[in-house]
Formats: C-alpha cells, structure tokens, sequence
C-alpha cells in the first residue's frame, strides 16, 4: 500500500490534502462552536446608531490602515494598550477591524484616554497636538453630516447578522443621529472603544 501510494503521486497529492484538510477542521471546527468565541462578554451592548455611524466613517477613512484594534496577549502589548482582546467583546462587530499595520497605536481601547476636545484638535489637525505626528488630518469630517436616511437601514443589516438591535432602536435610529457631523459620530465612536474591559493602560 505504502509502495503504490508512493510511487502515484497523483494518489498522494489527494490523500495530502485530506489529511490536511482534517486537521484545519480539527483546529477551526470547534473553535467556531465554543461559547467564549460566539457569546458576548457581560454587559456588551450593540453600537448606538451614532457609534455606528462614526465606526462607518472610521471604515471609510480606512482608520484601519494604520491603526489596528487588536492588542495581543504579549506583555509588551497589554502594558503599552490595556487588556489584550478577547473575542467576546467583538461578537457584534460586522467587519472586525483588526487591521494588520500599526503606522499608528493600537485603538483597541483608546475611549476615555482622551478628551473630546483632544481628537477634535487631533483630527481637524493631527501636528496641533502631536507635533512629530505623521497622521493625515480629516477636515472635511467636521463639515459633513450624517445622512439620516440611511441609519435605520444599517441598524436592520446588522439585526440580521445577529446584533440585537430592538424594533424601537431601528425607529429612532435616524432622530438621533440628525444633524450631527462626521467629526462628532466618529469621535463617539472612538470614546467607547474597549471600556467593556475595565482593566486598562
Ligand atoms: C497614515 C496613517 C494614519 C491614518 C490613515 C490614521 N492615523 Fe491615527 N495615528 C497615526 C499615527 C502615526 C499616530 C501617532 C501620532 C499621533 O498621535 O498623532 C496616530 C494616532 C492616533 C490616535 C491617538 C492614539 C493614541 O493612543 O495616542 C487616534 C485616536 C487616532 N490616530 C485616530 C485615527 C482615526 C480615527 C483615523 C481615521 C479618521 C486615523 N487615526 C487615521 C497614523 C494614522
């Protein structure tokens, strides 16, 4: 048998294969069902509507590109951020917005680190506040408004995909976020990134 498989590598790419593909079964399948990856940690609560308007323009800005919201359970990282991320705490989040490149901090639990006033100033213009810093500023951020239209319509997406979002929720989800700006969704936003964890830089 070993003799006939060796000799047909046709046979061995396939049984490869197989034999790889159960193990990524074996490592993937259960983590998907364990409860500590698909249930929420005490007292998550879904994104108000104007939290997930500015977490929209974070995504949009591509905030994501140079700051990932991912702190890794290396002590070097949890010293530096606070509490390394633990899954529980993203079950509502549709994308995940891990991101991959640290041009700038980890944002995984920046809320409360600043005042409101500090990323007004920081965003309108980064070097206002941070003189060596190399972030864009966002301007135009605090001259558009929110479209209200559309916000209800968000909220039934992602009620969908399993964030429990209530029928009254979706009802005033627009009245909520008319007439704000950009600059005020995203800094909400910003403001209540990882404060479901109390421990903290
Ligand atoms: C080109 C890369 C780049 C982009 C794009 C970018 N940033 Fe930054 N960001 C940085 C760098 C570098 C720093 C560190 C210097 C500073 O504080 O300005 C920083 C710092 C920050 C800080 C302070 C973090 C801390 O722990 O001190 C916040 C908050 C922040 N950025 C938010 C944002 C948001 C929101 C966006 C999208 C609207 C954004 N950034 C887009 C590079 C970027």
């Amino acid at each position: 048998m070993n003799d006939f498989i060796e000799k047909n590598i046709g046979v061995m790419m396939i049984l490869i294969v197989v034999a790889v593909s159960f193990g990524g079964m074996i490592e993937i399948i259960p983590l998907m069902n364990q409860r500590v990856v698909t249930e929420p940690i005490e007292g998550l609560k879904p994104l108000t509507p104007l939290q997930l308007e500015g977490r929209d323009v974070y995504i949009r800005e591509g905030c994501h590109v140079c700051h990932s919201q991912m702190i890794r359970p290396l002590r070097a990282e949890v010293e530096r951020y606070g509490h390394y991320t633990v899954a529980g705490e993203l079950v509502y989040n549709h994308p995940f917005l891990f991101g991959s490149k640290r041009t700038g901090p980890d944002l995984a639990r920046v809320g409360v680190l600043y005042s409101d006033d500090w990323h007004r100033a920081h965003l309108f213009d980064p070097r206002s506040v941070v003189p060596e810093s190399n972030m864009p500023g966002f301007p135009w951020l605090f001259e558009n408004e929110i479209d209200a239209s559309v916000t209800p319509r968000k909220l039934n997406a992602l009620r969908i995909v399993g964030v429990p979002y209530t029928d009254a929720d979706i009802e005033t989800a627009s009245s909520q976020v008319e007439g704000k700006t950009e600059a005020d969704a995203l800094i909400v936003y910003l403001q209540q990134l990882g404060l479901i964890i109390k421990e903290r830089r």
